[in-house]
């Protein structure tokens, strides 16, 4: 079976390609995205994987943090290599929602997990006796997300906000990344609800703190527009939610190998996509083996992927399964890829 059932989805707006590390999710994006140039008008694939391989899967320079023509492909197709330290300027104001010190209050982690550490340095201490606001926001059962995820998906609001493509295709970082990206909307939902509610508790006392921390030594009052862009921005996340859950917008496409290993990984991806709500229809079995009668290493391997395979269909018969299999060169370059996606839509 082949990926031909994502053509009849007009209103597709979001495709992620994600997996285990090395299973073929950026050969996988790069493939669907060329052909879907030629679907749908303005097609961005785009790469939140702070590793990023794009550049050298379609062998065009895509880095820079600025969305690139790909040359060469029917249709407006755009790349795009996220550059969370470039990007750093317009996040903080989602790590901040517009309040200073707020990275000492509330988004610990925002800048922990990688090597980005802006966001957090500098940031103005909690004055005696209010350490403990923080957690209170976070709630002991959150997880803090990194920096880079954090980044990716403020990237994501402004795709949903602005419009600007009709179809946005993901290749995303090895599953734990994807999945603490994905767990973001949640995360913050839930966070700038706090935030709300502590605001409206301790109004007096966070425009105190704005002052005392803006400069104006306690005394001057400063402009407070953080409710606003906290309220604005719940609104934009709710939306995300809302987009991300919609079957007929957005679409998961596991990529996985035929291996027990990627297998279970696959298996425990789907689990927390369901726990999201985010749809999925396909999956992408890739680096499939021919059989072989000469080399009996190659007859071996094959004997093992068979029954793999068989135990795919058992846990994944419910998901339209495309195949790809092993080559042997390289997939890397425009030509290969319009070859590989002849083989995912043929
Ligand atoms: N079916 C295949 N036949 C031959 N080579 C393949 C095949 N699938 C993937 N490769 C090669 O394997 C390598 C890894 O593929 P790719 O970069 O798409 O994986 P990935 O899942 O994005 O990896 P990462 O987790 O590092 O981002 C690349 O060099 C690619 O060309
Ligand atoms: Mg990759």
């Amino acid at each position: 079976m082949t990926l031909q059932s994502l053509l009849e989805k007009k209103d597709l707006t979001y495709l992620f390609l994600g997996g285990k590390g090395g299973v073929g999710k950026t050969i996988a994006a790069s493939a669907i995205s060329i052909e879907l140039a030629k679907h749908f008008d303005k097609v961005l694939v785009v790469s939140t994987d702070p590793a990023h391989s794009l550049s050298d899967c379609f062998d065009q320079d895509l880095s820079g943090g600025e969305s690139v023509k790909i040359e060469n492909v029917d249709g407006n197709l755009f790349g795009l290599e996220l550059d969370a330290e470039k990007g750093m300027e317009s996040f903080k104001q989602l790590s901040s929602m517009g309040m200073p010190g707020a990275q000492g209050m509330g988004m610990p982690g925002f800048g922990t997990t990688s090597n980005t550490t802006e966001g957090t340095t500098g940031a103005p201490q909690m004055p005696p006796g209010l350490e403990g606001l923080g957690a209170d926001l976070l709630g002991e059962d959150s997880i803090p997300p990194g920096s880079d995820e954090a980044f990716a998906f403020s990237k994501l609001l402004e795709l949903i906000e602005s419009n600007e493509y009709d179809l946005v295709v993901f290749d995303t970082a090895p599953t734990g990344h994807t999945l603490r990206f994905l767990s973001l909307p949640d995360y913050l939902d839930s966070f700038i609800g706090r935030m709300l509610k502590m605001r409206m508790r301790f109004g007096n006392l966070f425009k105190g703190m704005r002052n005392l921390f803006s400069g104006g030594g306690g005394g001057e009052d400063v402009e407070d527009n953080s409710l606003e862009v906290m309220e604005t921005l719940k609104k934009t996340i709710t939306k995300a939610r809302i987009q991300l859950a919609d079957e007929t917008k957005t679409e998961f496409i596991p990529v996985t190998i035929p291996t027990m290993m990627a297998l279970y990984e696959t298996e425990r991806l789907i689990t927390s996509l369901k726990e999201y709500g985010i749809p999925v229809e396909h999956i992408i079995v890739n680096q499939l083996i021919p059989p072989s009668k000469d080399c009996q290493f190659c007859a071996k391997r094959f004997e093992i992927q068979e029954k793999t395979m068989l135990t795919m269909k058992q846990y994944f018969g419910e998901f339209i399964q495309t195949e790809i299999p092993m080559v042997p060169q390289e997939i890397r370059g425009i030509e290969q890829l319009k070859l590989l996606s002849k083989v995912l839509f043929k």
